[in-house]
């Protein structure tokens, strides 16, 4: 029986497998042809009937976008997608300020409220780790069907942005490279914040879903007080993945393929002291480092960059390698993709 993800819930990267994965990534191949027809572009007569037919099955759907924390790719990208596919969206303001959370509502009651409103999928930011589990729970218990998505929990997880960021890495081995990504060993570094970041944390899951243990090998980068939680080591570890760290990215410059920087999660680091000057210096694209990169290699941030701590400064930008916006435009057809798959299969 194919696998499918109608009317689940994407909770982490984890639920998550190859055949799951390449079914969506191809879906969000059609998805870029579909945005190209909605901006007035030519594309094929099934393009155009394949359009309509998504348009139709999804203008009974309604789904909501309900934040309790900043955010601006994933709320715009989210609402944009369901907007591309004519679903009707229902965007909660900010719910840490204007939503009766501030009165102390629990997620219990919220979610609740909503599937009596008939949402067909809920798409939630939220500050707390485990939060989206939470939401899914209260949705079940009240035995309606309707999906949450993760769009980021606390220090938890961000699955989505995981599929995007796997999703232009694929596109890079296959359109750029014209290599099958699952023959290729991918040499991934991972940079910054690895203690707080949940992109990386989606991301180190969602790889070893799709690719097998020997065609992986992670280099994660960090001081020392902000390494890779031990969870993911442990995972890793248990997959028979390699996976070493370090302090410095002129380090492992010249092995990596994709260079993932990341911000500090300030928000998140909860009284910990960070030396930024050491990370300003080695945990950042310096001109050290871009010499020593592979011509082959890409850099990728899941944004917002920090410009007081310069991970990435914008000099960058028109490197070649340099693939962040690319990366989040790709999160429109991903996140498009991933819709219609939950709410039509
Ligand atoms: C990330 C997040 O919210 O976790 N941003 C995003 O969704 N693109 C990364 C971050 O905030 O640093």
């Amino acid at each position: 029986m194919k696998k499918t993800l109608k009317g689940q819930s994407i909770l982490e990267s984890q639920q998550f497998d190859k055949e799951i994965l390449d079914d969506l990534f191809k879906e969000a191949g059609n998805m870029q042809g579909v945005c190209r027809f909605l901006d007035g572009g030519e594309v094929s007569e099934d393009a155009v009937q394949e359009c309509g037919k998504i348009k139709s099955g999804m203008a009974e759907k309604k789904i909501a976008l309900l934040f309790y924390e900043p955010s601006t790719r994933t709320w715009s990208s989210f609402y944009v997608a369901a907007e591309n596919l004519g679903a009707r969206v229902m965007a909660i303001p900010p719910a840490r300020q204007f939503s009766s959370v501030v009165k102390g509502e629990t997620v219990k009651d919220t979610i609740a409220m909503f599937c009596g409103y008939g949402i067909d999928a809920i798409v939630m930011r939220s500050d707390k780790e485990g939060m989206a589990k939470e939401a899914d729970e209260a949705a079940h218990s009240n035995g309606r069907q309707v999906s949450i998505i993760n769009a980021g929990d606390g220090s938890g997880q961000h699955p989505t942005q995981a599929l995007l960021d796997l999703y232009t890495i694929k596109r890079f081995f296959e359109d750029e490279l014209k290599k099958d990504i699952h023959n290729e060993k991918i040499n991934i570094a991972f940079v910054g914040d690895l203690a707080n970041g949940r992109t990386v944390r989606s991301l180190a899951y969602l790889l070893n879903k799709y690719q097998d243990p020997e065609k992986l090998e992670f280099f994660f980068v960090s001081p020392s007080v902000l390494k890779m939680k031990d969870d993911i080591k442990e995972y890793l570890t248990g997959k028979d993945v390699k996976y070493s760290e370090y302090e410095k990215l002129i380090d492992v410059a010249d092995k990596v393929d994709v260079c993932y920087m990341t911000r500090v999660q300030k928000e998140r680091l909860g009284g910990i002291q960070v030396d930024y000057d050491f990370i300003r210096s080695n945990c950042s694209i310096t001109e050290e480092v871009v010499k020593k990169l592979k011509k082959d290699a890409i850099v990728m941030h899941p944004l917002p960059r920090d410009p007081a701590f310069g991970e990435i400064p914008e000099w960058f930008d028109s490197d070649p390698r340099a693939k962040y916006i690319q990366q989040a435009e790709n999160g429109l057809y991903v996140r498009m993709a991933l819709l219609k798959k939950v709410l039509l299969g």
